[in-house]
């Protein structure tokens, strides 16, 4: 059915066009985590250097969590948002003292530490562990949204939960950690806020708000 085919064409797209980033060099759960803590709020481009500095500065769990306070924010000059590499910071110690120095493999142990979220969780769970685990922010908001034409407004925070379970439900057997990038890359590429590339798009047969000609229309956000 619909689903199904959207995981199908999605990954077959994915698996053609994935860019090389530095974090998916592997699924160390450590760099993807630092990985998913800078993409909140800041693009690829700009996280990539970033990314390649922190990790040679702090290239394990312990020389985050043993560095100076100053050393870390350092690093993370220019990116902003500060309270992300605090966060980070007390999130690496809290695996030092809990964890034996190894992000946790459950969600509820992942979810509990600083500075992680339901999405950077769902990221983490998925992309490291290949757990069939949502990783839903706003661009797969946007991406979901226009697929089905939903009319929820995607400020609202029920609006998140319904789609983290549609989400979940969408998982490819096996494919979790791939399906979530994959969405995470149409959103970027593609099916982008203002003027999506529609006719680029791997699943634009089978999109709702495409075929109803309203993907500039959705998704809805209430200015809150
Ligand atoms: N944005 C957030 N997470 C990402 C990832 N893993 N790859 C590309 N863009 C992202």
């Amino acid at each position: 059915q619909k689903k199904a085919k959207y995981g199908e064409d999605l990954l077959e797209w994915y698996f053609h066009i994935q860019r090389n980033l530095p974090w998916r060099e592997n699924h160390d759960p450590y760099r993807i985590w630092v990985s998913e803590i800078m993409l909140q709020q800041t693009r690829v481009d700009t996280v990539i250097p970033y990314f390649l500095s922190f990790i040679e500065k702090f290239p394990t769990i312990q020389h985050l969590a043993e560095a100076p306070e100053e050393e870390v924010l350092k690093s993370w000059e220019g990116l902003g948002y500060y309270s992300r590499a605090r966060n980070l910071q007390a999130g690496a110690k809290m695996v030092m003292e809990q964890h034996q120095g190894q992000v946790p493999t459950t969600k509820e142990e992942v979810a509990a530490l600083k500075g992680v979220g339901p999405y950077t969780c769902g990221a983490i769970m998925s992309i490291a562990y290949n757990e069939p685990v949502p990783a839903v922010d706003g661009n797969v908001m946007r991406v979901i949204s226009r697929f089905f034409a939903l009319e929820d407004d995607i400020a609202k925070p029920s609006t998140r939960v319904k789609l983290e379970k549609l989400v979940e439900t969408m998982i490819p057997e096996g494919q979790a950690r791939y399906f979530n990038q994959a969405l995470m890359e149409l959103g970027a590429l593609i099916c982008t806020p203002k003027s999506p590339s529609c006719l680029l798009c791997p699943v634009m047969d089978n999109c709702e708000a495409r075929l109803q000609g309203r993907e500039h229309e959705l998704p809805l956000k209430s200015k809150a």
